[in-house]
């Protein structure tokens, strides 16, 4: 039986080409960001449209950078608890505290009223996620984080390639932290990148382009100083080389998962999902379902990974406090991720939707 993949990277001719040009180069990482890193920082800020990005070796270290940059410690950041753990631990490692917000039933995004409810004097940060590559409620957002002179963040780790009003999500907040890791729409072997909005954009860039390389700074031939801390964060030429290709057809690859999911929209019999939006990137494809352990053993004896994203945060044993996030513990019970991507054949996607109408 054909083993149906939750996520598989597109992987073309060119890419394969351009993995064996870097080879070839013996030119195959450098902390300076030159070659290809330069070059795909700069295809994607055009892409976006954002003042500047700096290309790092994964979104963690996007999220860790940008909440350096961010003066969190021992302040409060609003951030959702239905994540990958990473956004929450770059908040703790910068010395900052998580509090965690709701969720919207209707979209897994971080609830707007839930927003408003969570701020306090020590709040200086909210950090939501576009879960699953839809757009949080940004036009909200944004004006609470105006009228309370909080600092926007944004995980955009699901939303490469995802609009929201118009514009491609990268260019509203102050910094915007993409993940390029094999699973995400952009694969990379590992990468991410900050897309910075700032009027200090240029300050921020040298900052980050120093702290991406353990602070080296002011290189003059074979000298340099070190200003502040910094980690091992760079991107390799093989992730931008490969990156530049995917690049090249992100929307081409988007656009056949949305045509995916308008399928999954009109014939999967089921309550709760993610809601049909054509600026939407559908990293993810969620459904709730009741009983979920033997909906997924009936996926899997069908030859269909499915996934779980995620246990929420606030529930792991490092972050469990007394918060209660009602819509969030109802998506940690229930939630289930099926295969979106632009791998997958009519008949997969046939054989998916048959399978969840008869076992969810
Ligand atoms: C929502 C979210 N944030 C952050 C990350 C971290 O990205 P990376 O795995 O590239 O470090 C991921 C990746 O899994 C993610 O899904």
């Amino acid at each position: 039986m054909k083993k149906i993949k939750l996520f598989d990277p597109h992987v073309g001719k060119k890419e394969k080409e351009s993995v064996q040009k870097v080879l070839d180069s013996h030119f195959w990482a450098s902390g300076a960001g030159t070659n290809s890193v330069k070059k795909f920082e700069d295809k994607f800020k055009k892409y976006v449209k954002s003042k500047d990005c700096v290309a790092v070796n994964s979104g963690t270290a996007a999220l860790n950078l940008a909440l350096s940059l961010s003066d969190v410690k021992n302040k409060e950041v609003i951030v959702p608890s239905l994540t990958f753990v990473s956004t929450i631990n770059a908040i703790v490692l910068n010395e900052g505290k998580p509090i965690f917000c709701d969720i919207d039933p209707n979209t897994g995004c971080i609830s707007i009223d839930d927003i408003k409810n969570t701020i306090t004097k020590k709040t200086v940060a909210i950090l939501p996620v576009h879960f699953g590559g839809l757009a949080c409620d940004l036009k909200n957002i944004e004006k609470i984080c105006k009228d309370s002179k909080l600092t926007l963040i944004e995980d955009a780790a699901h939303a490469a390639g995802t609009s929201f009003n118009g514009k491609k999500i990268g260019s509203h907040g102050k910094f915007v932290c993409f993940s390029f890791h094999p699973v995400k729409n952009l694969a990379m072997p590992t990468g991410g990148l900050i897309s910075i909005n700032d009027k200090n954009f240029k300050n921020m860039k040298n900052r980050l382009n120093s702290k991406r390389w353990c602070g080296i700074t002011n290189r003059k031939g074979l000298s340099y100083d070190v200003k502040e801390l910094g980690d091992n964060y760079y991107m390799n030429e093989f992730s931008a080389a490969i990156g530049l290709n995917q690049l090249e057809h992100l929307d081409e690859m988007n656009r056949k998962r949305i045509t995916i999911a308008k399928k999954y929209e009109e014939k999967i019999c089921i309550d709760k999902k993610i809601p049909f939006d054509k600026n939407c990137s559908y990293h993810l494809y969620w459904i709730l379902v009741k009983n979920r352990t033997k909906f997924i053993k009936k996926m899997n004896e069908n030859g269909i990974e499915v996934g779980i994203h995620y246990k929420p945060a606030h529930q792991m044993s490092l972050y469990r406090n007394q918060t209660k996030l009602p819509v969030t513990e109802e998506f940690g019970k229930k939630i289930v991720s099926l295969p979106i991507h632009p791998n997958l054949t009519n008949s997969d996607v046939d054989k998916i939707i048959k399978s969840v109408n008869k076992y969810a």
